[in-house]
């Protein structure tokens, strides 16, 4: 079944490899970011390969802008399948960097904009008696090294929110979160701090293409409507 289903963060890496993903399997993707043009380029090639997706300005960080995200394709579609909340930001130091408002833009984008999604989408699922959130969390939601103190606070807490979610939601909203190792992406970018730069050169040097990622979250929402798939973790079979 062809299902409506948004992404945050689409504009490149993870959230771009998923919407071509789903857009070949046959779904309508909402691909959200704040790179217009990169969106553009991507539902264009989306659509030369016969998919079908839109795109929408989006900065997750501002609630107000969230919630009309979902609710423009809900008006749009009459409904809302799947949310993958999957944008989010990882400029790594040590907190004696002191590096304090690149803690504040981790908690901006990877929580406050988790919650955000949350926040928009559940009215309409709880509406229409379904709906799907998926989560990308990461392996640093499960363990903290040397500069990933606020970045992995940020995705143990994506992990939580979305645990207690599940427990929270009765079996018509399933959830998953899905905690990739190191990924081809352009996240690494964003790193400010010259000694988490060279740190991150030599860990990330192991990465697998995000494609294996978006294959993960078409086999989440792939399954019966009675099969929820709780956590996937995906790393390179280098990395430890
Ligand atoms: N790559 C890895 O090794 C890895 C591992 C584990 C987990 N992850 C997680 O995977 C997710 C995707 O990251 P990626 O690896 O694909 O990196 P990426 O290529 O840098 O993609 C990050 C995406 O988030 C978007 N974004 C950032 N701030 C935003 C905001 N305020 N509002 C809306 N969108 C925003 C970016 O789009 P704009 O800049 O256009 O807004 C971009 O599309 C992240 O949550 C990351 O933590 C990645």
């Amino acid at each position: 079944m062809s299902k409506i289903v948004l992404i945050t963060g689409a504009s490149s890496g993870i959230g771009e490899a998923t919407a071509r993903r789903l857009a070949a399997d046959g779904h309508i993707v909402v691909l959200g970011a704040r790179r217009e043009d990169r969106l553009a380029e991507i539902a264009k090639a989306i659509e030369a390969d016969g998919g079908t997706a839109d795109v929408r300005r989006l900065d997750v960080s501002d609630r107000q802008d969230v919630a009309a995200f979902a609710d423009e394709v809900f008006e749009r579609y009459g409904r809302i399948d799947v949310l993958v909340n999957n944008a989010g930001v990882m400029p790594l130091s040590r907190l004696d960097a002191l590096l304090v408002d690149e803690w504040e833009r981790m908690i901006d984008v990877n929580v406050r904009g988790l919650l955000y999604g949350i926040a928009a989408a559940l009215p309409h699922f709880k509406r229409q008696g379904s709906g799907h959130f998926v989560t990308v969390a990461s392996i640093g939601a499960h363990q903290v090294v040397p500069t990933s103190a606020v970045y992995s606070g940020t995705k143990y807490a994506a992990w939580a929110i979305t645990e207690g979610l599940r427990q929270e939601m009765d079996p018509s909203i399933r959830v998953t979160t899905i905690s990739p190792g190191v990924v081809e992406s352009e996240l690494a970018d964003s790193i400010t701090d010259p000694g988490a730069r060279e740190m991150m050169r030599t860990y990330r040097a192991n990465s697998i293409s995000p494609d294996a990622i978006g294959g993960a979250i078409a086999y989440a929402i792939g399954q019966p409507p009675d099969v929820d798939v709780n956590e996937i973790i995906i790393r390179p079979t280098r990395q430890r």
